[in-house]
């Protein structure tokens, strides 16, 4: 797998992507990640990529020019171009997986008060978000969103299991709580379960507990408002 990124930072997308798992997937050849500077494409003397708003309005817009330019030239017939935005449709795990099994993904990151609509409208395929809040700019939400299904990638984590039994496996249940040694900190015990060697009973103490988690946590999972 291919990923590029297109943004006016490209040490703010890299930076989460050059250490641990995602480092590790990177020499291991399991996926290629480039970040690129929009200013490269700019063909302004001062390599300017903003303009004020058509219709009047506070802030600036990034110009169309710079970002067909690069796209141009960076995509080919299997490329997805996804956009990171507020105004996106809100990342999960399922679109996780989705864009985990594309060959080539381009992520152009906004900056300032978004894109020119034109480049939405000739080059986007997918508008994505990562939460209802403001970035300060989607470098920050492409390398979440490059995590986050680089992980997925076969190889890339030591043992596939994790994948099964983390939160969002089933997508409407968090994790149970966990524990590990000493069983006895500070007085405060690891529940008695979870030592009894006893695998039916474990089970069905994780359950309740993931189903109690997520009615305090996320009880819009459990199809009911949340707080
Ligand atoms: N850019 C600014 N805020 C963002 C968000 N929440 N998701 C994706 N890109 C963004």
């Amino acid at each position: 797998m291919r990923i590029d990124i297109l943004t006016l930072f490209p040490e703010i997308a890299l930076a989460p992507l050059s250490e641990s798992i995602l480092q590790r997937a990177r020499a291991a050849g399991l996926v290629e990640i480039s970040a690129h500077n929009l200013r490269d494409w700019s063909t302004d003397k001062h390599k300017r990529t903003d303009d004020t708003l058509c219709g009047g309005g506070q802030g600036m817009l990034m110009m169309p020019g710079p970002i067909f330019a690069a796209i141009e030239e960076l995509r080919t017939p299997e490329s997805k171009v996804v956009l990171m935005t507020p105004q996106g449709k809100v990342f999960k795990q399922a679109i996780a997986k989705e864009l985990s099994a594309e060959k080539h993904l381009i992520l152009l990151c906004g900056h300032y008060e978004g894109v020119d609509h034109r480049v939405v409208e000739q080059l986007v395929d997918l508008e994505l978000s990562i939460g209802d809040y403001v970035l300060t700019n989607g470098a920050i939400a492409a390398a979440v969103v490059t995590d986050a299904l680089v992980r997925l990638l076969p190889g890339a984590l030591g043992d596939e299991r994790s994948h099964q039994e983390e939160s969002f496996a089933d997508p409407n249940l968090l994790e149970a709580p966990a524990y590990t040694r000493p069983i006895d900190f500070r007085g405060l015990k690891v529940p008695d379960v979870l030592i009894s060697g006893h695998h039916a009973k474990i089970e069905a103490w994780k359950n309740e507990q993931a189903l109690e988690r997520t009615r305090q946590n996320r009880p819009d999972l459990l199809g009911h408002p949340a707080s």
